[in-house]
């Protein structure tokens, strides 16, 4: 099984987008069962999937507050076969409050995964801030893809991720935690996104990588209309680009 999570503290930096057009391509094109985990109070993976989420429960709040509630308790199936999801919504935001008092805070998610033998995958979007939730995620899984939008703070939101990481292996111990994938996106042809593509590449040479996800609006309109882009557009630029990210994560870890 493999673990992988899309963060990046920046807002807008296609993290939802990602996860859920990814999960969907490995469950629908690849067959391999996938658990998509939206671990953001925003809802939006569960809503790009055309689930409700507001009233939704129990969901991830749910999940990581209740010790005895079991994670099958929380996973649902979605349109797309082979994909399951662990919805999410404001609720959730409580969580780092209500959580404190508790030893095992940082730890509640990684627990609440450790049985789960029966998919390929599990993926997780992240909310766009550091702090417990985040923390949950990274000793939750193994690999880390961070989606940077081409714009001028790119690289503090790099740079954050790569401090959150050692973070993790230095004070949890987490042993395996790798950033396998640095994903440029919403790129456009000017010269600050050029530039800072080339600094992308320069400070993560062997892990940038090659796909570049372009402006493409379908990509847009699918999430509003509760869709993947394999639903929504299949044929579209944008399902192209996703699709050769999908194999690049795919092939990622392939032996
Ligand atoms: N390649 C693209 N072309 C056009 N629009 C896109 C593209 N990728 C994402 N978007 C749109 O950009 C917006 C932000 O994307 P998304 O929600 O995936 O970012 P995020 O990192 O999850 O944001 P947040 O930090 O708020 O969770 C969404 O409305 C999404 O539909
Ligand atoms: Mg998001």
């Amino acid at each position: 099984m493999r673990r992988i999570a899309f963060i990046n503290e920046k807002g807008g930096s296609c993290k939802t987008t990602l996860a859920v057009n990814i999960a969907a391509y490995f469950a629908g094109q690849k067959k391999s069962r996938v658990l998509l985990v939206d671990m953001d109070p925003q809802g939006q993976a569960g809503k790009s999937l055309g689930f409700y989420v507001r009233d939704l429960a129990p969901n991830v709040y749910d999940l990581l507050l209740d010790p005895a509630l079991p994670v099958e308790a929380v996973i649902r199936p979605s349109q797309v076969p082979n994909l399951d999801v662990i919805c999410s919504n404001k609720r959730l935001s409580d969580f780092p409050v209500e959580a404190a008092p508790a030893a095992d805070r940082e730890r509640r998610l990684a627990k609440k995964l450790e049985g789960l033998g029966r998919y390929d995958f599990v993926l997780v979007d992240s909310p766009p801030s550091a702090g417990l939730l985040t923390t949950n995620i990274l000793l939750s899984v193994e690999e880390v893809v961070v989606p940077v939008n081409l714009t001028y703070f790119a690289l503090d939101g790099c740079a954050e991720i790569v401090e959150s990481v050692e973070r993790m292996r230095r004070d949890f111990g987490k042993a395996v935690l790798d950033i396998v994938l640095v994903v440029p996106t919403l790129y456009r042809p000017t010269r600050l996104a050029e530039e800072i593509l080339e600094k992308l590449r320069t400070h993560f040479p062997e892990h940038t990588a090659r796909t570049v996800i372009g402006y493409n609006v379908k990509i847009d309109e699918a999430q509003s209309h509760g869709k993947t882009i394999w639903d929504y557009a299949a044929w579209s630029p944008g399902a192209a680009m996703l699709e050769s990210l999908s194999k690049e994560i795919w092939r990622a870890k392939q032996p």
